[in-house]
């Protein structure tokens, strides 16, 4: 990130207000949106989702009741993993076909990214996504978004980024951006429950690493009201995550992670994160690791570098969640439960000759956030060391 770049983000997360959003909680939950639609009077609904969620017809009793109440609908579902400009631009044209006026955003992370992108466009036509990922150019709010994330991780229901990919030049547009924050959130059991085990496993240690970093970050101090609820949120990882593991449809455990995600994206959402993204990041691109995975299998080699500089507020995050007495015992805590939920320790992918361009970019990274300690490239290239499989 340039210079500018890192002061137009800095100035961005101090100066910016944070306005509480409205989250409600429990089963069928989004079926009852058509009240929060007509109440904002709009008349035309864009959904925004999987193909997964539209074909096994989880929102029928959602459109059905739109319909009932005089809001028109249109789906639209073609979204990548890492979404990109063309599914924006395109989702665009959907909506304006349709002459929409608000968005329902049903899925995970890429769908709530380019739901909020797409939003944003149809509020500022003249505006493209490339021109908003210079930070520089003013944009009105964008048409109402109410938000229905199904898997409980990236907190990017509530976060000020997103991540559009530019697949012509093979790069990612990280957005930042106020303006696209839903009017609600609605965790609803009966979606959250169809999510698989792995990706349930995977987003709730990406969750918990939002909260780890963001409290051990230098900047915890400067957003201090943000990282308030990080000892709710380990506590909360902690007894329900090995619980939506072995029992998906467990209704309490899957809203509790669903809260703990929001509440942890809250917590990083002006904090950011630290070096176990930088490396996870990395584990990303080079080796398609899912990016919960790599985060997981990267979060206790990390923080054992990190000691004794966050050894401080790790004791204090592990005192408080009541999950350990000392940051010693707080990692081997999460060593367990990531044994416990099937995290394996090394992968046969990582390869030591994508190293040097690895610790790069991880260090390039890792610049721009508030880590307690600049890890040095010796002390990275240990830790991928230890990822790799023998
Ligand atoms: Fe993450």
């Amino acid at each position: 990130m340039s210079g500018f770049r890192q002061s137009v983000v800095r100035w961005f997360l101090t100066t910016k207000k944070t306005p509480p959003v409205t989250v409600v909680s429990g089963r069928n939950t989004a079926d009852k949106l058509y009240t929060d639609i007509l109440r904002k009077n709009c008349k035309a609904a864009f959904i925004i989702t999987s193909k997964t969620v539209r074909n096994k017809g989880m929102l029928d009793k959602l459109t059905e009741n739109l319909t009932a109440n005089g809001i028109k609908s249109a789906f639209f579902s073609d979204i990548v993993p890492d979404p990109t400009i063309e599914n924006v631009e395109r989702g665009l044209s959907v909506y304006n076909e349709n002459k929409c006026d608000c968005v329902i955003a049903v899925g995970g992370g890429s769908v709530l990214d380019c739901a909020k992108v797409i939003a944003l466009r149809a509020a500022n036509p003249h505006v493209s996504v490339k021109m908003m990922s210079l930070y520089v150019v003013p944009c009105k709010k964008s048409v109402p978004i109410f938000a229905v994330p199904t898997t409980s991780g990236t907190g990017s229901e509530i976060t000020f980024f997103s991540v559009i990919t530019d697949a012509k030049k093979h790069k990612k547009l990280p957005l930042l951006s106020d303006r696209y924050l839903p009017e609600k959130i609605v965790f609803d059991s009966a979606l959250l429950e169809n999510v698989p085990q792995k990706p349930t496993v995977y987003a709730g240690l990406d969750a918990l690493t939002h909260c780890i970093e963001a409290f051990i970050s230098t900047n915890a101090k400067t957003f201090a009201e943000d990282v308030v609820s990080a000892h709710e949120v380990c506590r909360d990882i902690f007894a329900y995550l090995p619980v939506v593991a072995k029992e998906p449809r467990n209704e309490e455990a899957r809203l509790k992670m669903a809260e703990a995600a929001y509440k942890a994206g809250l917590n990083f959402r002006r904090t950011g994160v630290g070096f176990v993204h930088a490396i996870a990041h990395r584990l990303g691109e080079t080796y398609h690791i899912p990016h919960g995975l790599a985060c997981a299998a990267v979060l206790p080699h990390v923080l054992e570098k990190l000691l004794p500089e966050a050894q401080n507020r790790l004791k204090r995050l592990a005192v408080k969640s009541g999950t350990a007495k000392s940051a010693e015992a707080f990692i081997e805590k999460i060593r367990a439960l990531e044994r416990t939920l099937g995290i394996p320790e090394n992968f046969s992918e990582i390869n030591e000759r994508d190293f040097p361009v690895m610790i790069r970019r991880i260090l390039s990274e890792a610049a721009t956030q508030g880590c307690p300690k600049r890890l040095d490239a010796k002390e990275i290239e240990a830790i991928l060391k230890s990822l790799k499989a023998d």
